[in-house]
């Protein structure tokens, strides 16, 4: 007998919470509608309460998706679970997802709350978002460090509130797989309506075993498990989807159940996640990573080659690497490539924006024979698309190299419609273009992060920049992708200062 898992995504909650991986409302629609094709069963798709741009976010993903369960995070208060029911509401199945800290650290630093406040605060909220939406699950956050016999009370209360998942978050990435495994086994046994609800987790990867630990938990009977595309999240971030997803598949035999994901969705599902955030996915990540399946010992390669199973326990193109094939050229028309987005998961907005996407494919089938799906993906992701209401924009740039002499840039930016020229030296060309900005601008930023990723292989490949920075305890990151990386910088430079001069300040559910 196979049992359902169920595979409920918040990338775009916790994942967003990881700085500098915020999401405009776009991009939410992107992945919401990449994440229902994968079928995942619920998509956790923002904290409604956090701010006006997520509600809004939260409430296009509920209108547009359609096959998965669509949920809003609240805290356990009126006003926050009210939001969330209004944001989920269009959606054809909805979710509200209520928590509260039960940790005596929390309770008594955070919420300063008594263990009794906190019980009939979590029951109100239940109770509330229950009139709202027939799906509600409820979270004791920090559970991972919370007494259990205080978890099995407020549990028993919440779930006799209405509550169908109960879902046990290791906020803190503390606990380790058997002593994990060992509580959810107390929580089923000692709470006398366990039964009257699904029991799910959720585990951050501090030290590295959320995966582990929330397999461990599938051992123990839960049978909903909350992860994220890549990986992502808060600090070292969630247990990994595709890593949950394709451990129970390939290992139905030990887990004795499976999900409904498809698959062939995953490498594409990752891609996208991480040209929308611009965090790289590591090369020996599992599954996904670009080594995953690439045998380089001769002795492997020979194995392989007789037998594909003598060192592979998975097919590339059982997770989607095989999506990666020449898609169109320069000669291709408007009707192809209006496809081909389709295709893959791409819906614009209006027949202007797929004009204008499609006016830069051409300028890139120009420079670059043949063009990926990757590159398709990153010319829909690009930030810088929507320039029309940039602060920052780039008009030129000019940028000398020549051995022994240091290099220089010029460059011609228009902010808010004034053109304004500087030109810098710098140790290379990048740091040329950003110190010859920074003297327009005087951001007065941090530059804390500065990557270049190159979309696919080849040298014409597209190179995808994406450079983190900081002010005030704000962080962003810029991304901007062009066949040239001096140029590919500039905008990713450019994006990041227009994000940092635009950002609306938000609220983390947690803190
Ligand atoms: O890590 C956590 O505790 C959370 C909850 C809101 C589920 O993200
Ligand atoms: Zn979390």
């Amino acid at each position: 007998m196979t049992d359902r898992l169920i595979i409920f995504d918040t990338t775009m909650r916790d994942g967003e919470q990881s700085p500098g991986a915020s999401m405009t409302r776009e991009e939410k629609l992107r992945i919401g509608k990449q994440l229902e094709r994968m079928r995942v069963d619920v998509i956790e798709a923002g904290f409604p309460a956090a701010s006006n741009g997520d509600f809004e976010s939260v409430r296009a993903v509920a209108q547009s998706v359609k096959d998965s369960v669509v949920c809003g995070l609240a805290r356990a208060n009126d006003s926050d679970v009210r939001r969330a029911g209004e944001a989920v509401k269009p959606a054809n199945a909805s979710r509200i997802h209520t928590f509260i800290a039960t940790s005596p650290v929390h309770m008594e630093r955070k919420l300063r709350m008594t263990p009794e406040q906190v019980i009939e605060q979590a029951v109100n909220s239940v109770k509330l978002a229950r009139s709202l939406c027939e799906d509600v699950e409820f979270s004791p956050e920090d559970a991972g460090r919370s007494e259990i016999d205080y978890l099995c009370k407020i549990l028993e209360a919440v779930i006799d509130a209405g509550a169908r998942t109960i879902n046990i978050p290791d906020t803190v990435g503390y606990t380790m797989p058997e002593q994990f495994a060992s509580m959810i086994r107390q929580l089923r046994e000692r709470i006398p309506n366990s039964d009257k609800a699904v029991w799910s987790v959720h585990c951050h990867n501090d030290l590295g075993v959320a995966v582990a630990n929330s397999l461990a938990a599938v051992m123990a009977g839960v049978r909903q498990v909350e992860c994220t595309v890549n990986g992502l999240g808060e600090r070292a971030g969630n247990a990994s989807l595709e890593e949950i997803v394709m451990a129970v598949r390939t290992r139905q035999d030990f887990f004795k159940c499976d999900t409904r994901i498809d698959t062939t969705q995953i490498v594409p599902a990752s891609k996208l996640v991480a040209a929308i955030t611009g965090f790289p996915v590591q090369p020996n990540k599992a599954i996904v990573g670009a080594n995953a399946f690439a045998h380089e010992s001769g002795i492997h390669q020979d194995g392989v080659l007789k037998h594909r199973e003598t060192y592979e326990i998975m097919r590339a193109e059982d997770v989607g690497w095989s999506t990666n094939k020449l898609v169109l050229g320069k000669h291709s028309g408007r009707n192809a490539f209006r496809q081909r987005l389709s295709e893959l998961g791409v819906e614009l907005d209006s027949e202007e924006a797929l004009n204008a996407v499609f006016a830069r494919f051409k300028e890139l089938a120009d420079k670059k024979h043949e063009i990926f799906d990757e590159d398709l993906i990153m010319l829909v992701s690009d930030d810088t698309l929507d320039q029309e209401n940039e602060h920052f924009k780039l008009v030129s740039i000019q940028a000398q190299l020549e051995t022994g002499e240091t290099p220089l840039a010029r460059v011609v930016i228009s902010e808010d419609g004034n053109e304004k020229k500087a030109e810098a030296h710098g140790s290379g060309q990048v740091d040329a273009t950003f110190k010859a900005i920074e003297s327009i601008v005087s951001s007065g930023a941090d530059l804390q992060l500065f990557s270049v990723n190159a979309i696919t292989s080849g040298t014409d490949s597209q190179g995808e920049v994406s450079v983190r920075l900081s002010k005030s305890g704000r962080v962003v990151n810029g991304h901007g992708a062009d066949t040239d990386i001096v140029i590919a910088s500039a905008k990713a430079y450019l994006n990041a200062l227009n994000k940092l001069q635009a950002g609306p300040e938000r609220l983390n559910p947690q803190l």
